[in-house]
């Protein structure tokens, strides 16, 4: 493995087997064999758990770590994942448009990374699933978006994660009174404060 690879997926997994934890219990939620990961970084764990995942960055050192093909896979090897791994990566800006198929893959994941569901959307199937957190606001854009509807909530406890759909119309609801629309969230950038923080949100595609 090149070193390089080594220190940047080191630093990434920093808090050791967290998205390892995350993705697992993703995946025993959401049936996917196809994941899109816009603003992946160098967060491979979507392959420790899935087939086949398409990441995309426009950071001047992920082409480079995605490269190391035999560096990726050794790290993926060592988690007790599916047998087939197909690796893709585009180096590229999601916000410009990406040259994949419109409702192609079951699992999009949105992770302190801006608006992918209103950007990424297109390339999810009808009844595929957003993963979404809602530090840059990309949650609240999934709430207000007709395309998604809420489908459970990933909540986390002492290092773990685990899935709820009990009570979900009682997530979202902003702490304070506020219209939410596609041009204030733009303008403000950044999440809105819930009465209910939940580590991430599972939107299904509608529409
Ligand atoms: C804070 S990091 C989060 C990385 C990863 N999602 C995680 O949770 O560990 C945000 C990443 O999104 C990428 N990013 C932001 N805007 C982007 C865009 N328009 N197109 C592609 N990548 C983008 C950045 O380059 C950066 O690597």
């Amino acid at each position: 493995m090149n070193p390089k690879t080594a220190e940047l997926w080191a630093k990434q997994d920093q808090h050791q087997g967290d998205r390892f934890r995350l993705f697992s219990a993703v995946a025993a939620a959401v049936d996917a064999k196809t994941v899109f990961y816009p603003g992946c970084y160098v967060d491979i764990a979507p392959s420790f758990v899935f087939g086949s995942v398409t990441y995309l960055d426009l950071d001047k050192r992920t082409p480079k770590f995605f490269a190391d093909v035999d560096g990726v896979a050794e790290i993926i090897a060592n988690h007790d994942g599916p047998d087939v791994h197909e690796v893709k990566f585009i180096h590229g800006d999601y916000a410009a448009g990406v040259d994949l198929p419109d409702e192609h893959f079951d699992l999009l994941v949105s992770l302190y990374a801006g608006f992918i569901s209103e950007h990424c959307g297109r390339h999810l199937k009808v009844g595929g699933v957003l993963l979404v957190n809602p530090s840059h606001g990309d949650a609240a854009m999934a709430s207000i978006d007709p395309r998604f509807e809420l489908s459970g909530v990933v909540k986390s406890s002492q290092g773990g994660y685990g899935m709820s759909v009990k009570d979900l119309d009682t997530y979202l609801v902003p702490k304070k009174p506020q219209e939410i629309t596609v041009d204030s969230l733009h303008k403000w950038g950044r999440g809105i404060g819930y009465t209910k923080s939940p580590f991430a949100y599972l939107f299904t595609r509608v529409v």
